[in-house]
C-alpha cells in the first residue's frame, strides 16, 4: 500500500493505488487550496512530487519549467508509489492568526464609534434563557409529587412561568441535582415565543453561568463569539477556516459535491468539527465549560446553513431555487455539538436561496432595517448580496459574482491572508509598482483589495483600456504576452515568496470586469425597481472581511460601487456576527429578524432581463454611461494629463 508523506505539514497516510493526490490530502488533513473542486481548472491546487512516481496531472496552467521541478495537480495526478509530496505556499492555507486578527480589526471599525444601542435604538436586553436560584420545598410522605413536579412547582413560584417542559436528557441528571444541593438549585429557562423549558439543573452551589454562542459560518471562515448573556459582553472570540474549504471553495462546488452518496455526511461533519474546535477555544481562554452554554445563534448562507443540519442543498442551485427551509431551531445534540444536548440551536432565517440568515442578520445587526435613511447593504463575497431599503421597506437581490474578488478565478489571486499582496500604487510615469503585503512579508499572491487596486491603478496609469484590455504600446518591460495571453508583472520572482512572477493577466482582468459589472448592475436593478437615482442613497454599508481592506475611491475608479461621498460609507465588519450577537441578547431581535426576512421582497436576476443589459453596460471601466461617475472621470483626465505634462518636461 502506497504511503504519501506531505511536508511541511509532516503528515503521512496510506492510500490505494491509484488514489487521487487531491483527496490523499484531504484524508490526510492536509489543505491543499482547490477553488475548482478538483475540476482541474483553476490550476491553484500544485504540488511538488519530490519522491515517488505518480501518473501527473499536467496542464496548460503549469509551464515546462515547473514541470521539470516536479509541479503538477494534486487533483489529476495519481499515486502509483509511496510519495514524498511538497506543498508549497501558494497552495496552502492561510495563516489563520491573520483571521483573528480581521475578526477584531471588523469589530473595531464599525463599533469604535456605535454601539449595538445606539446601532438598534429599539434594542432591549432580554436574552432567551435566564438563570434562577431559588429552594424547593423538601419533599415529605405529605408532600410526594415527582421532583420533576416539584422542580416545576417551584419555578412557576419564582417565575411566573407555566407548563415548563423538560427534555429526557434533562431528567436523567435530576434526581441527584436535586438532592446534592440539597433541594437549592440553580436552573436554566428557555423562554421565547410563549413555549417555556428547561435548559439545566444544577446543585445551587454549584457556580454556573449563563454564556451564549453566536456563529458565523461562512463558505470560507467560520467566526464564533462567547456572549455573556446576562451581562452582554463578548468574552471570547475566535475564527478559522471551515473545513469544507478543501471539497471546492465556493457554493456550488459544495452543493455538486453534496449530492455524490455520504458526501453530503462527510461536509457536515466538517463545518461541525470546525465549530466544535473553535467552541473549545473559546472556552478555555476563558476557562468555562460546555455546561455553562445556553444558548446558540448561528447564521450562514443558505447552504451553508443546510449543510451545517446535513440536508441536502440539492434544490438551491435548481430552477426555482427553493431551499429546503428558512429558519428552524434545533438542539445541539442532533447536530453534534460538543455542548449539552438540549441546547437550543437558533438559524437565522434567510429570505431566498442566495439571500441568507447571513444577510439577514447584516441587516439586523447594523440597524439598516430600524432607519429611516435609505441605505444600501453589501456583502461582497463570490456572490454579491445587495440589500436596498430602510426601516418601511427592503428589496434583495444575489449576483452571481464569481469568485474573482477572492481570487477564486483569478491566476495569482489568494484570500487576505499573510502575504497576500493587499495595496498597490502603480506609477503612472515609469510603469512600475509598489505594493503592500498583509502582514509585511514577501508577497504570495495578491487578495481582493490588491486586485481592486491593481485593476483601478492600471487603469488610471492607462496600460489598460477602458475594456480592460491591455496597452501593448506602452513599451513597459513589466508588461508581456505569455502564451498569446497579455500579462503585467506585478512582482518577480526574485522578489516573490512563490517561485514564480506574480502576474495579473488579461483573463484575470476579464475576470474582474465581470465581477465588477455584476455588482453594480444588481445595484442599478434594486434602484431602478423602485425607481430612485443612485444619488437617493443616504448611506453604503460594506460587510464580511473583503470589504474592510478596499479603498473606496478605487472601487469607485473602477466601476464596482456607485459614485457617493466617502462619509456615506460605513464598513460593517462581520454582519452576521454583530446581528447573532444581537439575538442571543435580545428575544426581541430574534424576532425582528424573522420579521425582516420576511420583510425582504426578493428580486431573482437570473431570469431578469434589464439586469443583462445593466450587466452589458458595466462592462466598461468605470461604466459606458460616464455621467454616472464625474469625479472618476475628473480623476481620470487629471491623471493623464500629469504624465503629459511630465513627458513633455523630461523631453
Ligand atoms: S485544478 Fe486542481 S483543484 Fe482546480
Amino acid at each position: 500500500v502506497p504511503k504519501v508523506f506531505f511536508y511541511p505539514q509532516n503528515k503521512e497516510i496510506e492510500v490505494a493505488s491509484g488514489e487521487n493526490l487531491l483527496r490523499a490530502a484531504m484524508l490526510a488533513e492536509v489543505h491543499i487550496n482547490a477553488p475548482c473542486g478538483g475540476d482541474g481548472t483553476c490550476g491553484k491546487c500544485r504540488v511538488v512530487i519530490e519522491k515517488g512516481t505518480a501518473s501527473k496531472g499536467l496542464s496548460a496552467k503549469l509551464t515546462t519549467d515547473e514541470i521539470a521541478q516536479g509541479y503538477c495537480l494534486a487533483c489529476k495526478t495519481l499515486i502509483e508509489s509511496d510519495l514524498v509530496v511538497r506543498i508549497p505556499v501558494e497552495s496552502q492555507l492561510g495563516d489563520r492568526r491573520v483571521l483573528e486578527r480581521e475578526l477584531k480589526a471588523s469589530e473595531k471599525t464599525f463599533l469604535a464609534s456605535k454601539d449595538l444601542k445606539e446601532l438598534v435604538s429599539s434594542w432591549r436586553h432580554e436574552p432567551p434563557v435566564k438563570s434562577y436560584h431559588f429552594s424547593l420545598e423538601r419533599p415529605s410522605l405529605e408532600d410526594n409529587v415527582s421532583d420533576l413536579d416539584r422542580l416545576q412547582r417551584g419555578l412557576s413560584k419564582e417565575t411566573g412561568l407555566e407548563n415548563i417542559s423538560a427534555d429526557i436528557s434533562l431528567l436523567r441528571g435530576l434526581n441527584e441535582a436535586l438532592r446534592k444541593g440539597d433541594w437549592q438549585v440553580t436552573v436554566k429557562v428557555e423562554h421565547d415565543e410563549g413555549r417555556a423549558r428547561l435548559v439545566s439543573v444544577t446543585p445551587a452551589l454549584q457556580k454556573v453561568a449563563n454564556y451564549g454562542l453566536a456563529i458565523d459560518i461562512g463558505t470560507t471562515t467560520i467566526s464564533l463569539e462567547l456572549v455573556d448573556l446576562d451581562s452582554g459582553q463578548v468574552l471570547a472570540a475566535a475564527s478559522d477556516y471551515n473545513a469544507q474549504i478543501s471539497y471546492g471553495e465556493d457554493i456550488i462546488s459544495r452543493i455538486v459535491y453534496s449530492l455524490k452518496s455520504a458526501n453530503l455526511k462527510r461536509l457536515q461533519t466538517l463545518v461541525i468539527k470546525t465549530i466544535n474546535k473553535l467552541i473549545k477555544e473559546v472556552l478555555t481562554k476563558v476557562e468555562a465549560r460546555a455546561e455553562d452554554i445556553s444558548y446558540v445563534v448561528a447564521a450562514g448562507n443558505t447552504t451553508m446553513a443546510h449543510l451545517f443540519l446535513g440536508v441536502s442543498p440539492r434544490y438551491i442551485r435548481e430552477d426555482p431555487y427553493i431551499p429546503a427551509f428558512s429558519s428552524i431551531t434545533v438542539e445541539a445534540g442532533e447536530v453534534g455539538l460538543n455542548l449539552p444536548e438540549q441546547v437550543s440551536v437558533f438559524l437565522v432565517p434567510g429570505r431566498a436561496s442566495y439571500v441568507g440568515g447571513d444577510i439577514t442578520a447584516g441587516v439586523l445587526g447594523s440597524g439598516m432595517f430600524s432607519s429611516d435613511k435609505l441605505t444600501l447593504y453589501i456583502d461582497i463575497g463570490t456572490n454579491g448580496e445587495i440589500v436596498l431599503g430602510n426601516a418601511d421597506w427592503l428589496l434583495a437581490c444575489s449576483c452571481s459574482a464569481g469568485s474573482a474578488f477572492e481570487g477564486g478565478s483569478i491566476k495569482h489571486g489568494t484570500r487576505a491572508t499573510r502575504g497576500a499582496i493587499e495595496q498597490v500604487r502603480i506609477d503612472p510615469l515609469t510603469f512600475e509598482p509598489m505594493i503592500l503585503t498583509i502582514g509585511g512579508t514577501k508577497p504570495s499572491g495578491i487578495c481582493g483589495s490588491g486586485l481592486i487596486d491593481t485593476f483601478a491603478e492600471l487603469f488610471l496609469s492607462g496600460l489598460i483600456d477602458e475594456r480592460g484590455k491591455f496597452n501593448l504600446s506602452s513599451g513597459t518591460k513589466r508588461l508581456r504576452t505569455v502564451d498569446s495571453t497579455a500579462e503585467y508583472i506585478l512582482v518577480r520572482a526574485t522578489d516573490a515568496d512563490i517561485a514564480r512572477d506574480i502576474v495579473i493577466t488579461e483573463g484575470d482582468l476579464d475576470n474582474l470586469m465581470r465581477a465588477k459589472a455584476a455588482i453594480f448592475a444588481g445595484i442599478n436593478i434594486l434602484l431602478e425597481s423602485v425607481e430612485m437615482p443612485i444619488e437617493a442613497i443616504e448611506r453604503i454599508l460594506i460587510a464580511g472581511s473583503f470589504g474592510r481592506h478596499i479603498e473606496l475611491d478605487k472601487a469607485i475608479t473602477i466601476g464596482l460601487l456607485p459614485e457617493i461621498p466617502s462619509e456615506k460609507v460605513e464598513f460593517v465588519g462581520n454582519g452576521s456576527l454583530l446581528g447573532s450577537r444581537l439575538m442571543l441578547l435580545s428575544k426581541e431581535m430574534k424576532r425582528k429578524a424573522k420579521e425582516v426576512a420576511k420583510k425582504m421582497t426578493y428580486l431573482e436576476l437570473s431570469t431578469n432581463s434589464k439586469f443583462m443589459d445593466k450587466y452589458i453596460s458595466a462592462l466598461f471601466l468605470p461604466h459606458t454611461n460616464t455621467n454616472l461617475f464625474p469625479g472618476v472621470m475628473t480623476q481620470l483626465r487629471a491623471h493623464r494629463s500629469i504624465v503629459t505634462k511630465k513627458v513633455a518636461n523630461n523631453g
